[in-house]
């Protein structure tokens, strides 16, 4: 029997369809989607194989979690998922900015669940990140529980920011006016929230 590197995500086979749906509403009609922060990958090869007008790039620092993008992508007949690459949200430039011209145009930056698991500096990055990658019209999608005007929205908000504090003290559930305010200064003009399972919320932002 092979061992794989394959990582479980419960939560993800629970938003999975619901982030779907959101993404089809929202995603510009073509390109490349790059996603910042994609774990096991499960989103991934669910996503990519029901987007066939788009290609997805996985990404993620954790060279753990990129074996396990590598290993769900070898289980998935797609030819339109990318091998994953090695992207920090906070570095001042990202890999992908590289090789740009083999994943052109990339259209939209898809982000579940990173913000409050990373320092508030990997947010301001993936904003940066988000304004030097995107053209006018593109899309940044971002999936994750939010305080709304200071408060929490549900005490299992609240409980998960508490238990998210003591891993690591950078580290919380973020303030959509924070984030909103973090992406303005990108040029990344807020669209809309959409309520999602769990008490999340997708936020979504194009570049101007
Ligand atoms: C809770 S997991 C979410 C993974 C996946 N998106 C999901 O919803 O299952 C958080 C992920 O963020 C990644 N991450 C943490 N800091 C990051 C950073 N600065 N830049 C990019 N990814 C980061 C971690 O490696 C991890 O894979």
């Amino acid at each position: 029997m092979t061992s794989s590197a394959k990582q479980y995500a419960p939560a993800t086979q629970r938003n999975r369809e619901a982030i779907l749906e959101v993404l089809l509403q929202v995603l510009p009609p073509s390109g490349t989607i790059l996603e910042v922060a994609s774990g096991t990958g499960e989103h991934a090869v669910f996503v990519a194989p029901r987007l066939p007008k788009h290609k997805w790039l996985p990404s993620d620092p954790n060279p753990i979690a990129r074996a396990s993008i590598a290993a769900w992508s070898n289980e998935v007949e797609s030819n339109n998922l990318y091998e994953p690459l090695d992207i920090d949200a906070s570095s001042p430039t990202w890999s992908v900015e590289t090789y740009i011209a083999n994943f052109s145009p990339i259209t939209t930056i898809v982000n579940i669940n990173m913000i409050h698991i990373s320092p508030w500096a990997a947010c301001l990055g993936l904003m940066a990140g988000a304004g030097r990658i995107l053209p006018p019209g593109g899309i940044l999608y971002m999936y994750g529980p939010y305080k709304q005007n200071g408060k929490h929205t549900a005490p299992s908000n609240e409980a998960f920011d508490e238990s998210l504090k003591m891993q690591n003290p950078e580290w919380g559930v973020r303030d959509l006016e924070e984030v909103i305010t973090a992406a303005t200064a990108q040029n990344l003009s807020f669209l809309k929230t959409f309520q999602m399972p769990a008490n999340n919320l997708s936020v979504i932002f194009q570049h101007l």
